[in-house]
């Protein structure tokens, strides 16, 4: 099974699950080379913290580096110091994308700052991440993401490196996404930013280990999961806010 990109028909699930076979025992940088070579209009996702990795990687594979970042309004003080100070290090025009003005005031309107911690999530992260992140992909033949297998036993076991983006897909167009570091341990990332001298987000340094928006986040205890330091008042299968919903796996 021979994938054209430039060809919907043949950007098949089953030629997808093949060539994510093949690419599964790269390295990061192989996978995000394939990516490059393939894709013109991509993007990574930045989210701000330790998916920097992807930007360091990418960045020595071209020149030009498409970078994203979805600003829900509620990320630390750190975390947008840190996206600047990316912006600056790699001298990248990362685009930040804000969510739907009508709907955001409406929403806070209607139920308030924090109305996630009566009754979840879901709808706040639909309108600050998920509305502009989709707006984002329209314009997209591809996207990067930062996701690990090891960032969620609950949800994240299976993250395969591509897969087609059914969520985001449609009759006419298929969108691709990479999942470069899927096979990477939380270990193995923090050995290359250090190897690398990356910068990095300093609520790192303040046991902040997966960092989300800042009444959402909160750091872990020694041998906590990353994971239960994002959302910690919810169910560990309802963690993921709908950036990444997969459907082909
Ligand atoms: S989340 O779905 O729980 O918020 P997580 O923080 O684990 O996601 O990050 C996984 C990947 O999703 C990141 O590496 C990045 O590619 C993307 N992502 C998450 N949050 C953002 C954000 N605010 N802006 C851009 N990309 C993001
Ligand atoms: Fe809203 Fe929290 Fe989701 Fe951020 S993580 S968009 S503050 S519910």
């Amino acid at each position: 099974m021979t994938i054209d990109f430039s060809d919907r028909e043949t950007i098949t699930s089953e030629a997808i699950q093949q060539l994510n076979e093949e690419l599964s025992g790269k390295s990061p940088r192989e996978i995000l080379k394939f990516a490059i070579k393939h894709f013109d209009n991509i993007a990574i996702s930045f989210s701000g913290a330790e998916d920097v990795t992807l930007i360091e990687l990418a960045h020595r594979l071209t020149d030009t580096l498409n970078v994203f970042s979805l600003d829900t309004g509620r990320l630390h003080p750190q975390t947008y110091r840190f996206i600047e100070k990316v912006r600056q290090h790699y001298h990248l025009d990362i685009e930040v994308m804000t969510p739907n003005q009508e709907k955001l005031e409406a929403f806070v309107k209607k139920k308030g700052l924090y109305s996630f911690f009566e009754d979840g999530h879901k709808e706040c992260c639909g309108i600050r991440k998920v509305e502009p992140l989709k707006r984002k992909l329209a314009t997209l033949d591809a996207w990067v993401t930062g996701q690990r297998k090891d960032q969620s036993p609950s949800t994240r076991s299976s993250v395969p490196v591509i897969e087609i983006d059914e969520g985001n897909s449609n009759d006419a167009r298929r969108l691709i996404k990479f999942n470069p570091l899927a096979n990477w341990t939380s270990k193995e990332v923090w050995d290359y930013m250090r190897m690398s001298e990356v910068p990095y987000n300093e609520l790192h340094e303040q046991g902040f280990i997966s960092i989300g928006c800042e009444p959402c986040t909160r750091p872990v205890l020694p041998n906590q999961h990353e994971r239960e330091g994002r959302w910690w008042w919810e169910e560990e299968t309802q963690k993921e806010c709908g950036l990444h919903i997969t459907q082909t796996h």
